[in-house]
């Protein structure tokens, strides 16, 4: 168990189309373990490989409200099998992008097929939330980030600010 440093808009490792995962072994477990105690933490409702640094199709989300009731889920490879025509709005945030917020339209279901946390395929459907939660990871993975659906005008306002905001951190931690 381990919490893992979250890489922070902009920065070319978010922005890398991922590679499958081979074979789910005892690595992988433990990244996908390590990976839900640094999305809790944060805290967080998803969080996708290429956030920590790893440049592999798999993610962790979790919308359970109650923490005595997690239910996580963990997406190995996964794949939109369908989605719906039916659209849901959602304020988007990301751990990656911290204190920027704005609406995402989506498909409000999907049916998603993936390999689990055991390495078992499986299939499910989800909608609302949930769906989103799970479309807007999936899109980590190909190097996209909730703001790539706004304008462009909205996407370089906040990620302008983000680079101040890295910058300021990094003066601060030479003592500049
Ligand atoms: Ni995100």
């Amino acid at each position: 168990m381990a919490l893992l440093p979250i890489i922070i808009a902009p920065d070319p490792r978010l922005k890398v189309k991922c590679d499958p995962v081979e074979k789910v072994d005892a690595g992988i477990v433990k990244l996908l373990d390590d990976m839900l105690d640094t999305m809790y933490d944060a805290p967080g409702l998803g969080l996708a490989g290429p956030q920590v640094g790893v440049q592999k199709r798999l993610l962790v989300v979790d919308t359970s409200k109650d923490v005595d009731a997690r239910d996580p889920k963990f997406l190995i490879n996964p794949e939109i099998l369908s989605a719906s025509g039916e659209l849901f709005k959602y304020e988007e945030g990301c751990l990656s992008l911290p204190e920027h917020y704005a609406e995402v339209e989506r498909p409000a279901r999907i049916r998603v097929k993936y390999l689990d946390r055991g390495g078992a395929a499986c299939e499910m459907e989800a909608e609302d939330l949930l769906a989103t939660c799970i479309q807007h990871e999936m899109d980590h993975l190909e190097g996209i980030l909730f703001v790539d659906h706004l304008s462009r005008l909205k996407r370089s306002v906040i990620l302008r600010k983000l680079q101040k905001m890295k910058k300021q951190q990094m003066q601060k931690a030479v003592g500049a």
